[in-house]
């Protein structure tokens, strides 16, 4: 099978890198990639928002799957023109996608399917907003309506702070603040059969100790620990498929990788967001642990064949990854750095540790930074604390002027898991 993925984050290198590994994928190309994708597959400069483009070059190629990967793309329809000229896609149509692309949506399904999620108001002006904010009280949650990149929510005990966010967006969803550890569950649906795959958990602020403000994601790690056995199950019976069943409902099945962004509070589960595509950072960490060969999986989600497929195998491997970020990110990132020391880690940390690439580029022999999050050093071990060790180990490899990392991504669940077994 030739299979054609769209995207160039670190969560694509990840897909590459396990379709590279899949025996089933004949040929494997990617756009627009990166310089690290580019080692597992063919690049096409094409650009991932033009629908038409990427079904023209998915048919160029022979491809027998399109993999979208991040949600721009989805919400753009990218996933409905390669529908419409007849090759398989593994990504939901843009209908479906505004369960992430409006948070509005993603709450009215919610609502409808008796999914357990935050009290929230939808808000339009000033006064809608100053009686949001004062029927929930501190910490305030404030989230951007549309797309953000995991950039559009601001929580803060800090009322003008909370106002001025309001005020910078057209449309904000006000909500009732979620207290409890945070859970990342993808599922692989074909818009009527949900199989999850291994919980994780991401890092979403900027530094140590949960400061600073939001990102896309510093780091994750999979599997959890400290997590109920039950949770996948319990999950899969309250959120995951109760959402697929009401999109399914209104004539907008979703097929693709379904993401519950679940807080584990003390009344129970409750989703913060749903998500139409794999996290990133996540994905890394999920996909390192998954031993069913990957094209196979996705084909049968693009095709609604998920119901004949036997039961995934996993490691039991743990896995973490560490992002090394630019200068300045979340900010406005400063790019075209030069990065050194992928080669050490290639040659002294293979094949426990590797380096997955974000924001990079080739710029004649050297790879420079040309993102926000640049890396995602990803390793496996027996346990947290040796999957930490060699990430860390390797990210200590890297050199990139002004780059930025947390130090303490699975520290806390590592620490408790050893002092669990000791
Ligand atoms: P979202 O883009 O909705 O995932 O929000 C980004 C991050 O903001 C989440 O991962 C949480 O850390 C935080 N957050 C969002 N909604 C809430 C909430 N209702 N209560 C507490 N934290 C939240
Ligand atoms: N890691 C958060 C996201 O992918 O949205």
């Amino acid at each position: 099978m030739k299979v054609l993925v769209i995207g160039s984050g670190a969560r694509e290198h990840a897909l590459c890198r396990s379709l590279s590994l899949d025996p089933d994928v004949t040929a494997l190309h990617c756009a627009p990639g990166n310089a690290g994708i580019a080692e597992v597959a063919e690049l096409h400069p094409v650009d991932a928002l033009d629908g038409e483009a990427v079904a023209e070059l998915a048919a160029g190629l022979g491809a027998g799957l399109v993999v979208v990967g991040p949600e721009a793309p989805l919400v753009a329809g990218v996933a409905d023109a390669v529908r419409a000229a007849g090759i398989p896609v593994f990504g939901p149509s843009r209908e479906a996608a505004r369960l992430e692309g409006s948070k509005a949506f993603a709450k009215d399904v919610m609502a409808a399917a008796g999914v357990p999620t935050a009290r929230s108001y939808v808000c339009t002006t000033a006064e809608e907003v100053a009686e949001a904010l004062d029927a929930f009280g501190a910490p305030f949650v404030v989230k951007d309506d549309g797309l953000a990149a995991g950039k559009g929510v601001v929580v803060t005990d800090d009322l003008e702070a909370a106002k001025a966010h309001a005020a910078g967006c057209d449309r904000v969803v006000i909500e009732e603040f979620l207290d409890g550890p945070e859970v990342s569950l993808f599922a692989i649906t074909d818009g009527e059969t949900v199989v999850p795959l291994q919980p994780a958990q991401d890092f979403k602020r900027a530094l140590d100790g949960d400061e600073g403000p939001n990102t896309g994601g510093m780091g994750a790690y999979s599997p959890l620990p400290w997590a109920e056995p039950k949770l996948v199950e319990e999950v899969l019976e309250t959120v995951l498929q109760p959402t697929v069943d009401e999109l399914h409902r209104r004539g907008a099945p979703f097929s693709g990788l379904l993401y519950a962004g679940l807080a584990i509070t003390s009344r129970g589960v409750r989703v913060i967001e749903f998500n139409a595509r794999f996290g990133d950072p996540e994905t890394q960490v999920v996909l390192a642990r998954l031993k069913t060969p990957l094209a196979g999986v996705l084909l049968a989600a693009a095709n609604g064949t998920l119901a004949d497929l036997p039961p995934l195998r996993w490691s039991e491997d743990a896995a973490v990854t560490v992002v090394v970020a630019s200068h300045n990110y979340p900010g406005t990132p400063r790019t075209g750095d030069p990065i050194t020391g992928l080669d050490e880690v290639a040659a002294e940390d293979a094949p426990h540790a590797y380096v997955l690439h974000a924001g990079t580029k080739r710029d004649g022999d050297a790879v420079v930074s040309a993102g926000g999050r640049v890396l995602s050093v990803t390793a496996t071990g027996e346990d947290l604390t040796e999957a930490r060790e060699r990430a860390y180990r390797a990210v200590g490899r890297i050199r990139l002027d002004g780059s930025q990392h947390r130090t303490d991504i699975a520290a806390k669940a590592a620490q408790a898991a050893q002092a669990a077994t000791a």
